[in-house]
């Protein structure tokens, strides 16, 4: 029988507690795989004095996974190195924060390898291998260079950037041929996919079809976009779980009458924290008279610590934090409170659920699942207001929302205070498309979606060989 099995750089199925923290991506792919009987393989997140490329099988809240141990210089060069300080900020349109260094690249194409060889021997003849984000995206190559014929599909959970920007990778060329060893290449949003077409048609001289495929380099893809969305059903159950009721009491019990608007992001450079930050100061700078009558929470885990880009922006952070503090705080209010520890799930849920206005504001953001559980979170007869950057994917579908833009100070600043002053039969209106669209399109959709689509393609030696005859 097809199985599916997952590869990702991170495995890490939310545990039979139910303990999760920020970040949507393991929750979306736990969800995937639990009745599928499926494999999740990846880096166990360990280092190992001398790679000896065994893999340790375990079964964590319900799935399958198989955990291969990495070096320290894998570490460092591929994880912290080619993925996080090369592809990360330059996918996020940041080439000012990338650093492109010959042994990144070493180590990316080498640890991709160590993944193709220790994946190769559990990969049966029908299974359906579906690989996860910009950490692995030469593996399908890899394994099809060890005669893997198996249907493989890629998705990114990031975005694929526009071409100019794609222009100043070194091997930027090397880097896209590899995706065409998939069958299936999804992406999140039409705007990914019309990106990546571009790049392959523009600097490649491939061929774009309507109907979603792109020939190149002699082969020929199918590229779509499946946005992603969050185990809805599930959500809701969590919402009712005695954390969450206790989280949400204690906020509102915390909040003392006053309005409350929320953040919930990694803390990352691509999250435009700062720029919240910004146009908060500015918010109460032009509102004197609402001091005291609101406040932001922000959480923001701390995360990639290793990486000086993300060292700075803590300190950038802490700074801002503290000077905003200073200005405007009362012997009796706070207007911003500044969290960096995780929460799990079920205590998100709860805060959600009591947050006025929920600030999902990157400056760049594959799609942003954030913004779907504060959705998700709201009570119907007394929902808050989603204010989105327009650069989030979930920008997308998510109209029904304040989009703005979160590189101006004065629109966020304006958005929060139609936030705050929105009408209830107004927000009522527009949280009912938002919940509907969340509901909808949520994570069970995604992944049918997608393996639907894998499954039914063409296998890529038969595309090849047809592509040859013609
Ligand atoms: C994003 C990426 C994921 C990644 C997550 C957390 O959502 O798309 O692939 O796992 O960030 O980042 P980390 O480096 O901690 O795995």
């Amino acid at each position: 029988m097809s199985r599916l099995i997952v590869v990702s750089n991170r495995v890490n199925p939310p545990s039979d507690t139910g303990v999760a923290t920020a970040g949507g991506l393991a929750m979306a792919l736990a969800a995937a795989l639990r009745d599928n009987k499926g494999l999740w393989f990846g880096w166990s997140g360990q280092t190992v004095e001398q790679y000896t490329g065994q893999i340790s099988m375990q079964v964590v809240g319900g799935v399958t996974v198989a955990l291969l141990d990495l070096e320290a210089q894998d570490q460092n060069e591929y994880y912290n190195g080619y993925a996080n300080r090369t592809l990360w900020p330059l996918f996020h349109y940041r080439p000012d924060l990338v650093s492109y260094e010959r042994s990144f690249d070493e180590g990316y194409a080498r640890v991709n390898t160590r993944f193709a060889e220790t994946l190769l021997p559990l990969i049966g003849p029908d299974d359906v291998v579906w690989v996860q984000d910009y950490h692995l995206i030469p593996l399908a190559r890899e394994l099809r260079a060890r005669g893997v014929k198996n249907r493989i599909g890629f998705f990114l959970h990031i975005p694929w950037p526009a071409r100019r920007i794609l222009n100043t990778l070194p091997h930027h060329d090397d880097l896209a041929q590899s995706l065409f060893s998939y069958d299936l290449v999804g992406f999140q949003t039409e705007d990914d996919v019309d990106a990546f077409s571009d790049y392959i048609v523009h600097d490649v001289h491939g061929v774009a079809s309507p109907d979603g495929r792109l020939d190149a380099y002699g082969k020929s893809i199918r590229v779509k976009a499946f946005p992603i969305g969050i185990d809805a059903e599930d959500f809701a159950e969590t919402l009712k779980s005695e954390r969450a009721t206790l989280f949400h009491r204690m906020m509102i019990k915390s909040q003392r009458g006053r309005k409350m608007l929320l953040g919930v992001d990694r803390l990352d450079y691509s999250k435009g924290l700062e720029e919240r930050f910004n146009a908060f100061d500015t918010f109460l700078s032009n509102n004197p008279e609402m001091h005291e009558h609101l406040f932001l929470l922000q959480i923001a885990t701390r995360s990639r610590d290793e990486v000086d880009a993300y060292q700075d922006l803590r300190n950038r952070l802490d700074n801002l934090s503290g000077k905003i503090n200073g200005a405007y705080s009362t012997v009796d209010w706070v207007p911003l409170r500044y969290v960096n520890r995780p929460y799990r799930r079920d205590e998100l849920a709860g805060i959600y659920r009591s947050a006025d206005i929920g600030l999902v504001t990157p400056l760049r953001d594959g799609m942003n699942l954030v913004a779907k559980e504060y959705v998700a979170a709201q009570d119907p007869n007394n929902p808050g207001v989603l204010v989105l950057s327009q650069f989030a994917g979930a920008a997308e579908h998510m109209k029904e929302a304040l989009i703005v833009n979160p590189l101006s100070r004065e629109d966020l600043s304006e958005a929060i205070h139609r936030g705050l002053s929105m009408p209830l039969k107004e927000r009522k209106r527009r949280w009912e498309g938002l919940y509907d669209d969340v509901k909808r399109n949520d994570v069970t959709r995604w992944r049918d979606a997608y393996v639907r689509e894998l499954t039914a393609a063409v296998p890529a030696e038969v595309r090849t060989g047809e592509l040859a005859e013609t």
